[in-house]
């Protein structure tokens, strides 16, 4: 979603700026635009779309200064236009500002502030924060800001900058994530890590609460009693490398391919194959309270929603415990029965995720123990659960998960085993799981190498307006996980169903337009799914099917075959979701779609 970025030091702040944006645009937004102190006023380019028009605005209308804030805006009030961009000025034009999040008391402030006399130029919340600080400017702008925020309602990340307290950057930090990089006589203030990379790996990350003011050789983090913060330097350990595409096409496809690799990492030094179980330093569970666990909740969104799935199943099978998944949105809404013996897992590819943050905090409140299973080191989840394990997947620009996804699947099959040997599966029983985790990077090589196989078939199908997409058991999730992989990039309707419900109503859609991909390994209920595969088939649809085997009962049943390796039944959804990945990702291409930046679509949706 919107991406925030302010520079301070001695160079033009300009390039800083569009650089940190451009680093951000896999975020998605509609809409970009900078504030820059150059001397003689606070100037701001702004521009509908995309960053070359803010690009081309600069190039018509030069700006440069040696601060300045930018900003990408994914529309929540008013539309991605050019006024509602950030960032905006206050009445007077000294105070600019950017903000991420939204002011729920937006209206109110509004109204009272134009009987005061202000004119609102846009459609956004944001505008009130601009001019709600002229209007308690006394001298010093951090004082300004402090006593906006006493006023104000709702979430935020925010930056403000004014011609009147030139040489500083405030910002302030309420559930939309910010971080300060230190550099070599230079600050930075971004909203990810990844827009300030190329210049500094040392970050402080901002808590909720917190306000920073930065400065070009210094910064201080307060609180809205002016009380000081101490706050930690971090420092970034991946590269540049990591968010670039290194050759690749787009970014998805690279995260594809990276999937061997990322698999690997999470499970490096934590796969235990003699005893059968796995090592997880971060969870903060002693052996007493893995015994104690009464019951499990996982929650979550989209793609890390049908990880949990897959979670409850794999943990339903060998820990014996009674585990239900919870969309994010809806449990933080709901009225759960949890317990001091509840573990609360939370699923997580960016650990900013408004709802799943909300939704852990309201079982941290109700008395459960929580458990963030995250990928962006440092985020929000990750430092307000009560233990962790990081996916260690690497930075994942591609809107559509991918790598995030087979990572979070092999960490909650770490915790399964973990779990379950703590409690009651053999010794035996766990070496096996363990081995079949250990095979998965060689295997997904070999699900790699047919690529040019699933192109084909893409080929045949990119023209398609409906995908069915049925698996059974463990393969359930794959096929909801690769419905949502096609409508996200291709914009083709798509839908996932166990397989045997097909025939309590999607069956009324087939006919010979219709694709129905099967994921029909050779597993426990391999048989029942070639008994639906004959289904469609009667009813002359077409039928794409990921199996594992040379399976005579599948013969004349099957237009088009995906091979993939045998592993475990619990760990198939792995091996299946690379050719689904792959499947929309060349089905997206061949449509001409933006891949990695699809329509409307946010990297981490930080609104609720
Ligand atoms: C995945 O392809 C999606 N873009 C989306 O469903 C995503 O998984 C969801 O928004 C949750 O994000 P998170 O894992 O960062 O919390």
């Amino acid at each position: 979603m919107c991406g925030i970025i302010g520079y301070i030091g001695p160079k033009d702040a300009v390039p800083y700026l569009i650089e940190g944006l451009r680093r951000m645009e896999y975020r998605g937004y509609d809409s970009a635009g900078v504030a820059v102190w150059t001397d003689d006023a606070l100037e701001v380019r702004r521009a509908a779309g995309k960053i070359a028009k803010l690009e081309a605005a600069l190039v018509a209308s030069p700006l440069s200064g040696t601060v300045g804030i930018g900003h990408t805006r994914w529309a929540t009030h008013g539309p991605p236009t050019e006024r509602n961009a950030h960032p905006h000025l206050s009445a007077d034009g000294t105070i600019a500002v950017v903000h991420n999040g939204i002011i729920e008391n937006s209206t109110a402030l509004k109204a009272a502030l134009q009987d005061l006399g202000y004119e609102f130029r846009s459609d956004t919340d944001t505008e009130v924060i601009a001019h709600l600080v002229q209007e308690l400017f006394d001298g010093s702008l951090e004082e300004a800001v402090i006593n906006a925020l006493r006023k104000i309602e709702g979430t935020y990340g925010l930056a403000v900058v004014s011609s009147k307290d030139r040489d500083k950057i405030v910002a302030a930090r309420k559930g939309s994530p910010l971080l300060i990089g230190v550099g070599e006589g230079e600050t930075f203030l971004a909203s990810d890590p990844s827009a300030i990379l190329a210049h500094t790996r040392q970050v402080v990350y901002l808590n909720d609460g917190d306000v920073a003011v930065i400065e070009r050789d210094k910064y201080k983090v307060i609180d809205i009693d002016a009380m000081p913060q101490p706050r930690t330097v971090d420092r970034i350990n991946w590269d540049l490398a990591a968010i670039e595409r290194g050759g690749y096409a787009h970014f998805m496809l690279k995260e594809i391919f990276e999937q061997p690799t990322t698999i690997e990492n999470t499970m490096r030094g934590r796969l235990i194959l003699e005893d059968g179980t796995a090592k997880l330093g971060g969870i903060n569970l002693s052996h007493e309270q893995l015994l104690n666990i009464d019951n499990i909740i996982i929650t979550a969104c989209g793609t890390s929603w049908h990880s949990a799935l897959i979670g409850e199943m794999m943990i339903e099978e060998l820990a014996r415990i009674p585990v239900e998944v919870e969309y994010a949105s809806e449990f933080r809404y709901k009225n759960p029965i949890v317990t001091e013996r509840t573990l609360c897992i939370v699923m997580s590819q960016s650990g900013e995720t408004a709802d799943t943050l909300a939704a852990m905090r309201e079982a941290k409140r109700r008395g459960a123990r929580t458990l963030g299973l995250v990928n962006v080191v440092g985020s929000t989840i990750a430092r307000e659960d009560d233990g962790g394990v990081y996916l260690h997947a690497g930075p994942e620009i591609g809107v559509a998960s991918t790598k995030a996804f087979t990572s979070q699947v092999v960490a909650l099959a770490l915790f399964t085993l973990k779990l379950a040997r703590k409690r009651e599966l053999s010794v035996a029983r766990g070496r096996e799981f363990a081995q079949a985790l250990a095979a998965l990077p060689g295997q997904i090589k070999t699900v790699l190498d047919t690529a040019s196989v699933i192109e084909a078939i893409a080929e045949e199908f990119k023209r398609a307006s409906n995908f069915l997409y049925l698996g059974r058991g463990f393969n359930f999730p794959a096929a909801l996980e690769g419905a949502l992989k096609l409508k996200e990039i291709s914009y083709i309707h798509a839908e996932g169903y166990p397989a045997a419900e097909m025939k309590h109503g999607p069956i009324a859609l087939i006919d010979e337009m219709m694709p129905v991909v099967f994921i029909a390994p050779h597993d426990a209920v391999f048989d029942k799914v070639v008994s639906n595969v004959q289904e469609v088939k009667a009813r002359n649809g077409k039928t794409i099917v990921i199996t594992s085997r040379d399976e005579p009962s599948l013969k004349g049943l099957v237009d088009y075959e995906i091979r993939i390796p045998e592993t475990a039944d619990m760990l198939m959804p792995i091996l299946a979701s690379v050719p689904l990945q792959l499947l929309a990702y060349y089905i997206a291409v061949k449509r001409g779609s933006n891949v990695d930046q699809p329509r409307n679509l946010a990297k981490s949706v930080t609104v609720e």
